[in-house]
This record gives C-alpha cells, structure tokens and sequence, in this order.
C-alpha cells in the first residue's frame, strides 16, 4: 500500500509592526548592545502594543494570510493546533479564537503547550492525523506574546524573547516528500530552571503573587543554556544517524532561535555549515512556538522540492526533538 505522508504546503509569519531595539533596552535595565549581541546574538525584537490584542490576533493574521496565499477557504480547514505558552485565556483554547476569528467553522482546534518545542510537537500531532487518515488540511500554529510574561525590569530575561507568530499548512502526499521520522523527549524535572510561578492550580493569582512578580518568565539561564545546548544538538546528530543523513544530504538546519551560542554549537556538531543554517534571531528575539514558522517563511523562496530539512528545538519543561523533513515544493 503506499504510504501517505504530511507536507507542508504553505508556510506564513506575521509579527507586530513595533520593534523594541538593544538600544532602547538600554534605557530600561542596566544592559548594553554589546552585551546582548555578544551573548544571544539579538539585535531587536517585536512587540504586540495596544489594548485588546493577545497572542490568537497574531495568530489569526498569519492564518488570514496563509489561507490566501495557499487559496485555500477557511472551510477546507478540518483541524487547527496552536503552540503557545501565552494563551489569551487560561481557557478556551487559542486555536479555538484563531479558528473563529479567521472563519474556520469546519475544524476542530486545542492548543499544544511544549514551551520552546511546541511547535514541533504540533507539527508531529498534525502529521499522525494525516497519516492515519483521519484529517486532510491542517494547519498549525506558533504564536505567543512573550511580552505579556516578559518583566521589563529583570535583564536577565527582558533582553531574549519577542512577539509573533507562524502558520503552516499540512496536507497529504503519495510523493516522497513531507515530514520523515521525528525524535522527541521531554524531562520534567527541568521545570525549576524555566517556568512561571504563579497564574496554575499550584499557585493561583493573588495580590501577593502579583507583588511577588511571578506571573513572568522565571529562568536560570546558565542551567538552562546548558541543557540546551547538549540537548539540541544530541537531537538532531541523532535523527541525521538514524536516518544515515550526512552533512551533505542535509540542506538546511533550523534551529529554535533562543541563544545564537546554542545555534551554532549545534550546526558544529552536525557538521552543518553557518549559510545551511536558519537565523534570524537577530531581529525576533525568542518568539517560542513562532521562531521555526517565522524561519520557513524568509526561506520560502529559497527552498526547493526534495531539500532535506532538518528542525530542531529546546524549551522549558524541559522538551526537545528533532524533526527531518523533505521540503515538498519549489518556489513560486
Ligand atoms: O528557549 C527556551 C530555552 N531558553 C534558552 O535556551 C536560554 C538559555 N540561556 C541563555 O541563553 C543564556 O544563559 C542567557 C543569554 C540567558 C544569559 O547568558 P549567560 O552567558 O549564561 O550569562 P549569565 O547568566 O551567566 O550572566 C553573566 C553575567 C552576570 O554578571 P556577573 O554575575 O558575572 O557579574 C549577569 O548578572 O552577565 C550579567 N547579565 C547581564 N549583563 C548585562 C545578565 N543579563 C545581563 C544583561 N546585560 N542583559
């Protein structure tokens, strides 16, 4: 019987129009360009600014532009997942609001909550629907307003992460193209390095928790660095062997954009050189579940049907894995 595989079909970014520069950073917290370039490789980022705007609005414009890019009707749509760490609301889901607010009426949608990782862990969920049969037009999304978690007051994190979001189009393939195999894990007794404290059923909002400061990102960041970058590069030298993919066979690398240190320990490790490699961190910042979508979608143009791709990602949790797939179109 042949096999049905999941391709991406379409791939889209959104991120909000205001961009919060190192330099404007600088007056903020006790930090400088030079430190944040050196360290993370950030230059700048996006920030959603405005009253009534949440992480399922970026969403849903990556979505919009999606469907009318790829002329797909918000009626062919069976399934919608959201990665995302900054739901608008504890609940409903924010795949439900995008799913709503972009006219998607046919499919059902729940969100995905894999930290930094989420994304991928979407994009295997939707490749296991496909697979099975079960849905034939699926799309996911990253999407999360870091902002909202961010305390501009600490410089240990304030400088990292940015708001955005992605979108992507699965559907199924006969042809030898679309995702491959996929190696994940999770460890969840990295949940002290990287988390927030207050806002869940173990500590639920109050004044003191509000005073407290822990409804934002808490992170050791030298812990997590290292796990990180083990993990990450662990991940993706594993799916290379596992699948007897050389440097060579592989066209592009695209990593989790959390720290450019991390980027390129692990394109070293899999013997991928700097111009294989996805990087935009620069202007981003850490998006979380948006950084692999925003990555994609500036390549677009670059990529050509058959590219081995390989994915990769780190976040809290912690969670990690790795994803080969075959880019399953040429550019336009
Ligand atoms: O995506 C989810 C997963 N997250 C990650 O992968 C993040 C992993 N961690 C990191 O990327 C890095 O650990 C950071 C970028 C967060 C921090 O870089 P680092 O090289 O690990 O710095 P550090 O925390 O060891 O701090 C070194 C020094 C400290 O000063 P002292 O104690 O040596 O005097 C910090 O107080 O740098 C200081 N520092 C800063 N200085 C200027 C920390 N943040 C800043 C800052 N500006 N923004």
């Amino acid at each position: 019987m042949t096999k049905i595989r999941a391709k991406i079909s379409g791939i889209q970014g959104w991120a909000p129009p205001y961009i919060l520069t190192n330099k404007e950073l600088e007056s903020m917290v006790d930090t400088s360009d030079e430190w944040i370039t050196s360290r993370t490789g950030i230059k700048e980022r996006h920030i959603q600014k405005g009253e009534g705007l949440g992480t399922s609005d970026m969403g849903a414009e990556a979505v919009r532009r999606l469907l009318e890019k790829t002329h797909t009707s918000p009626d062919e749509i069976d399934l919608l997942i959201c990665a995302t760490v900054t739901p608008d609301m504890m609940f409903p889901a924010t795949a439900n609001l995008i799913s709503y607010k972009t006219g998607i009426n046919n499919a059902f949608s729940f969100d995905m909550n894999a930290a930094c990782s989420g994304l991928m862990f979407a994009i295997i969920t939707a490749t296991r629907y496909i697979e099975s049969g079960a849905s034939r037009k699926v799309i996911v999304v990253g999407a999360d307003k870091m902002s909202s978690i961010t305390d501009y007051t600490n410089r240990e994190t304030c400088i990292l992460f940015g708001d955005a979001a992605g979108a992507m189009l699965l559907e199924p393939t006969t042809e030898e193209v679309g995702i491959m195999d996929s190696i994940f894990g999770t460890d969840g007794s990295g949940f002290p390095y990287l988390h927030m404290k207050a806002g869940g059923s173990l500590k639920p909002p109050s004044h003191e928790t509000v005073d407290a400061k822990e409804h934002f990102i808490f992170q050791e960041g030298q812990s997590v660095f290292k796990f990180a970058v083990t993990k990450m590069a662990d991940v993706s030298v594993e799916i290379m062997k596992k699948n007897n993919l050389t440097s060579k066979d592989v066209s592009w690398l695209v990593p989790h954009q959390a720290n450019l240190r991390i980027i390129d320990a692990t394109a070293r490790r899999m013997g991928i050189n700097k111009d294989q490699v996805m990087i935009n961190i620069q202007r981003y910042g850490n998006t979380t579940g948006a950084t692999i979508p925003l990555c994609l979608w500036e390549w677009e143009d670059q990529l050509k049907k058959g590219d081995n791709i390989i994915l990769a990602a780190f976040g809290g949790g912690f969670t990690w894995g790795s994803v080969w797939l075959k880019w399953a179109y040429d550019p336009s």
